[in-house]
């Protein structure tokens, strides 16, 4: 199999400066009115200029909209749509974090099928055609560039929805390392440890499959290679390339196979405790990866194919030795990264847990882990990282 496959929806162009090529690509898929969807830090970096350059340069009119906020709510898409709707535009571009990404996303449903954020929320629930979208990432973490749905909060409950379609997955996903040059080094951390998260967690979940099982390991593979060398030399391009192609390979495991326990454990630590996702993801993993092997064979298999595919473990190791292995290179990411390996600093009571345990059993990821999580099974993962 390709590394990544033609029949994909999103087609992937891997080029350092090429951004530089964004109005040809855009050009490629007849867009004449671009919308460039991004946020104020990536505006101050330089990096929306180089894109609208770019733009213009080849003949396109282009409007931008930048007010958009981390966890993205149903308020951001709907300044966006009011932008959209001034301008009218034929093409969308997505252009930063996952944040700007999944608001074009939700611009785009919103200005090509009417109605609400809430209408879409699910698979296949365009009611008509979509505009093409365009996907510039500036981190390299959450996969949306390559993936159908996006991630949305409701502005007044603050639950996260996620509204999907195929035909709502970019056209091209543009991935060019230079952009990712500027991210903090806990931004390029948190980010890495995401995606890193995304391939462990989707090689085992229920709804795996041959595809799935291909592009997380082929993401763990470059993401594990990479990820120490871009926390030590940020300003390494091959790595950071390295890091952009297996963030969106670990994208494309999720849009085959879904997501686990740890990224069900991450989002509430996030919202009552404010730990960024990424790193949430990163300290609870190991814990995740203990708890399914001891319960599962096939998934301590899957785990301990993957330890040996990444040089972490001998070819002839027994599974459960390099199971083990995966763990602790992972509890050695979070080192690497200066970050906490448990949640010590945060100071849970029992109270504290019992809540987290009950709000993680909630989560829609919960439902796809290999093995059945149910709120005392997150209380004792919460308790052994506690
Ligand atoms: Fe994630």
């Amino acid at each position: 199999m390709e590394l990544f496959a033609r029949s994909e929806k999103t087609r992937v162009v891997e080029e350092i400066g090429g951004v530089a090529r964004l109005g040809e690509l855009v050009r490629e898929l007849g867009g004449r009115r671009v919308l460039l969807v991004t946020d104020p830090g990536i505006v101050a970096a330089g990096h929306v200029e180089r894109g609208e350059a770019a733009l213009r340069a080849a003949g396109l009119v282009v409007e931008r909209f930048a007010d958009v906020h981390e966890n993205p709510t149903t308020a951001d898409v709907a300044r966006g749509l009011a932008v959209a709707r001034d301008f009218g535009p034929d093409l969308l571009v997505g252009f930063g974090g996952g944040s700007p990404i999944d608001v074009a996303k939700g611009v785009n449903f919103r200005v090509s099928c009417g109605g609400e954020m809430s209408d879409y929320r699910g698979r296949a629930t365009a009611t008509a055609s979509l505009l093409p979208l365009v996907a510039v990432p500036t981190t390299a973490g959450t996969g949306t560039e390559v993936q159908s749905f996006a991630l949305i909060a409701d502005a007044a409950t603050h639950q996260k929805m996620a509204c999907g379609d195929p035909s709502a997955a970019p056209k091209i996903a543009l991935l060019d390392a230079e952009l990712t040059l500027t991210l903090p080094p806990f931004v390029t951390a948190c980010t890495g440890l995401d995606a890193i998260g995304h391939a462990v967690e989707s090689a085992v979940t229920k709804p795996r499959t041959t595809v799935s099982a291909h592009y997380a390991r082929a993401a763990f593979e470059v993401l594990a290679a990479n990820f120490p060398r871009v926390v030590d030399v940020p300003t390494d391009l091959a790595a950071r390339a390295g890091m952009l192609r297996g963030a969106a390979l670990a994208g494309l495991a999720i849009e085959h196979s879904m997501l686990g326990a740890a990224h069900s454990l991450a989002n509430p630590l996030t919202v009552r405790h404010a730990l960024p996702h990424g790193q949430a993801v990163g300290t609870m993993l190991p814990y995740v990866v203990r708890f399914n092997a001891t319960l599962e064979p096939a998934t301590r298999q899957t785990y301990a194919a993957l330890a040996r595919s990444g040089g972490f473990a001998d070819a002839h190791a027994p599974d459960e030795q390099a199971t083990e292995a995966l763990a602790t290179v992972l509890i050695r990411f979070l080192r690497l990264a200066g970050l906490p390996v448990d949640l010590k600093p945060l100071g849970l009571d029992e109270r504290a847990l019992r809540a987290l345990a009950g709000e993680a059993a909630e989560q829609w990821t919960a439902q796809f882990n290999p093995t059945p999580v149910d709120p005392s099974a997150f209380e004792r993962l919460l308790n052994s990282a506690s």
